[in-house]
């Protein structure tokens, strides 16, 4: 396969590390530049210098999504710095752990601050910015999840986030088809990350069990017998990024080894 997204701009947000940071190097290895944006200032330096070493130009921008003036002083740099926007991948978001009788209001705005209302703040500026460019076949990719299809125990906040990204990303599909932007969502299973690391240390013992017997239960229940790596994930997200997918837009594709088939 030749290079996807030569001489492109994407912006992808939770690009300090897992699935965020491989989409990060993967867009680079295909030709595009890629604005990384995390709150975690470390791991972002780091993969923004992986992302320099694929030989593309990188910016790393250290913000907290859930603050939507840092969001809007993010976008300031970012078009301060480069023309026009082509891609938009929204990848930060933080996962719960508490039974929704548990879950204090504080937790729950936290929960959907960062992973709906940035990407509704994310998708507005770089829109804005695609339509005033003129840029043609402009891609906006988010990473809903499994958990938006069917409640899990424990993770309410989340689930609810998760759904409204695929209500977000059906209206701005609808809304933004006319110049020709797509807008699509991924709706992965389980994956091999840090935070699903701390789901089963945090829900296996809400489930009466350690973490490791949680991880073995969980995966049992996937026809592929495996959680997925991020660059699996990362590849999806990379066709839907390029043009080879320009007429696929509105749709939360789910990516769960054949979870949700039993
Ligand atoms: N791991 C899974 O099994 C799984 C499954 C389905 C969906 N997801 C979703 O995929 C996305 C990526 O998850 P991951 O598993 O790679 O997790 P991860 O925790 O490894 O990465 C998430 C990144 O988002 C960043 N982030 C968190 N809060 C932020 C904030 N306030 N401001 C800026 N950056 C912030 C983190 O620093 C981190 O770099 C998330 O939206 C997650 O909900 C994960």
């Amino acid at each position: 396969m030749g290079k996807l997204l030569q001489g492109k701009l994407c912006i992808v947000t939770g690009a300090a590390r897992g699935m965020g940071k491989a989409l990060a190097l993967k867009y680079a290895e295909h030709g595009a530049d890629v604005v990384l944006m995390d709150i975690n200032k470390e791991g972002l330096e780091k993969a923004a210098i992986e992302v320099e070493a694929l030989g593309a130009h990188a910016l790393p921008i250290v913000v907290n999504m859930a603050s939507s003036k840092e969001i809007n002083e993010a976008m300031d740099k970012v078009e301060a710095k480069f023309e026009k926007i082509d891609i938009l991948a929204n990848c930060a978001g933080i996962s719960t752990s508490r039974l929704i009788l548990d879950v204090e209001e504080e937790e729950w705005d936290r929960v959907f601050n960062i992973n709906l209302k940035s990407i509704y703040l994310m998708c507005r500026r770089t829109a804005k910015n695609m339509i005033k460019n003129k840029v043609k076949n402009g891609k906006i990719v988010s990473i809903s999840s499994q958990a938006s299809k069917i409640g899990e125990l424990g993770n309410g906040a989340y689930c609810a986030s998760k759904a409204g990204v695929n209500l977000l990303t059906q209206v701005l599909g609808l809304e933004l088809a006319e110049y020709g932007i797509t807008v699509n969502a991924v709706c992965p299973g389980y994956v091999n990350t840090e935070m699903m690391q701390s789901v089963f240390e945090k829900r296996g013992p809400i489930e009466g069990m350690t973490p490791k017997e949680y991880e073995e239960l969980l995966t049992s229940y996937v026809p592929m017998k495996r959680m997925a790596e991020p660059e699996e994930i990362a590849e999806f997200m990379l066709f839907l990024s390029s043009e080879k997918a320009n007429y696929i837009t509105g749709i939360s594709h789910t990516i769960a080894g054949g979870k949700t088939l039993i």
